[in-house]
């Protein structure tokens, strides 16, 4: 292997081959590539693209660069991952219907990236309620809950972890073979058998426009298919927010209410849908997710859940358990209006500033703080209406938040909000 030579060929539109990939990707994770010449590379790869064999290659490489789960004795395995949005709770409705539903939800989750919010976050707002688990528990979870969610090892697909580090400090994060070898490494050395995909489109996502989605979508439907695995993908919109509540306690409280049947209706309508996707994939009625979502198994589930993994499972009836921050400050319209665009970035943007999610790496965050958006996209409000709940922390990065909160919202005469679902992809 010459580094130099490697970065060369992709710098000049090279295509690179499986077994130089695989190379690559061990010497990087022994140290023998240096960060900055993967970096050089990630831009090159970021200019010139790669196919989607050399991406599948990638893929492969980076789900072996350490541990791989075998998750084949618990039966018909899932895991739902999302490519990060802004009030995406889904995982947290999905994955309890699922598991009630008859399959076996074992999956690793993230946290907080840049503006987008990480279900580990926001599960960690629930008291007592941990993400570490060993080997052990994680396999016996799975068996006797049929749920588990754990916050991704440091063993899978370590490669990844160092190179999306790199990615997000050298501009090269969205790239779409990148993007799609991050997700489905990780997704592949999880070890479920049927994967199901949200693939997020606009403002408030690393996908600007439905045909680059659809682009990243295929190539991760047909890396997990070579793998011997059931991809199937459903793009959704992020141009605003999904839901009304953004921040961590305040997504688990909507996710509680959305179980309850009491949630918003873009939230139960993607998660029904992802869900639907999953059984159907599984050989299952899809209409057993709507059954168990109304008969209340699948918030008993969640519940299990919570307290298997340590959490106080009173939250499930008492959301008020879940702590919000007590400052609330209400934002006001201006004038009369429709809500027109409600830029789901800036929203991300002004709940990261009341601390809600990470500036650096590894930094603690509040999980109390949070934006309720009583007004989304086609709703009419008056002047003097609010828009939009805050709730913060003594006034920490207030004026910052309400200032992109206000730059969000744009009021129009008239405006009908965008379609949800944009495409499935199987
Ligand atoms: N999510 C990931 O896991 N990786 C990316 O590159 C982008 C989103």
């Amino acid at each position: 292997m010459h580094p130099v030579e490697f970065i060369e060929k992709k710098r000049d539109g090279g295509t690179h081959g499986a077994a130089e990939l695989r190379e690559w990707i061990e010497a990087y994770v022994a140290g023998e590539v240096p960060d900055y010449q993967m970096a050089a590379w990630l831009m090159a790869v970021y200019f010139q693209g790669m196919s989607p064999e050399e991406t599948a290659g990638l893929t492969l490489a980076m789900a072996y660069s350490g541990e791989v789960l075998d998750l084949s004795s618990l039966g018909k395995t899932v895991d739902k991952h999302s490519s990060g949005g802004v009030g995406d709770k889904t995982t947290l409705v999905v994955a309890p219907i699922l598991a009630a539903a008859g399959l076996v939800v074992a999956k690793m989750s993230g946290r907080g990236l840049a503006h987008t919010g990480g279900t580990i976050d926001k599960l960690e707002s629930i008291p007592g309620w941990r993400a570490e688990l060993s080997d052990e528990e994680f396999m016996r979870q799975a068996r006797e809950v049929g749920l588990v969610i754990a916050g991704q090892s440091k063993n899978l697909a370590p490669a990844d972890g160092k190179m999306y580090a790199l990615r997000d400090v050298t501009g090269t994060v969205p790239s779409i073979p990148l993007i799609a070898s991050s997700i489905m490494s990780k997704k592949l050395a999880a070890g479920a058998r049927i994967i199901t995909l949200d693939v997020k489109v606009g403002r408030g996502a690393f996908m600007k426009n439905v045909d680059d989605a659809r682009r990243l979508a295929e190539l991760m439907v047909g890396i997990g298919r070579h793998a011997g695995r059931d991809v199937r993908a459903v793009l959704s919109q992020m141009d605003q927010p999904l839901g009304r509540a953004v921040g961590n306690a305040i997504e688990v409280r909507e996710a509680i209410a959305t179980l309850n049947g009491e949630g918003p209706r873009d939230l139960e309508e993607l998660s029904l849908a992802l869900a639907e996707e999953a059984l159907e994939a599984a050989g299952i009625e899809k209409e057993r997710a709507a059954a168990v979502w109304r008969s209340g198994a699948a918030l008993d589930r969640l519940r299990a859940f919570i307290e298997a993994q340590g959490g106080d499972g009173r939250v499930v009836e008492e959301p008020e358990r879940l702590e919000l921050a007590p400052d609330v400050f209400e934002l006001r319209a201006s004038e009369d209006g429709v809500v027109a665009a409600l830029d789901a970035y800036r929203v991300g943007m002004a709940t990261l500033r009341l601390g809600g999610g990470r500036e650096r790496k590894n930094a603690p965050i509040d999980h109390g703080v949070g934006v309720y958006l009583l007004k989304k996209i086609g709703e009419p409000v008056r002047a003097g209406e609010v828009l939009a709940r805050v709730h913060h922390r003594g006034g920490r990065g207030l004026e910052e938040a309400l200032e992109l909160l206000g730059s969000a919202y744009e009021l129009a005469e008239t405006a009908t909000p965008p379609p949800l679902l944009l495409d499935v992809v199987a």
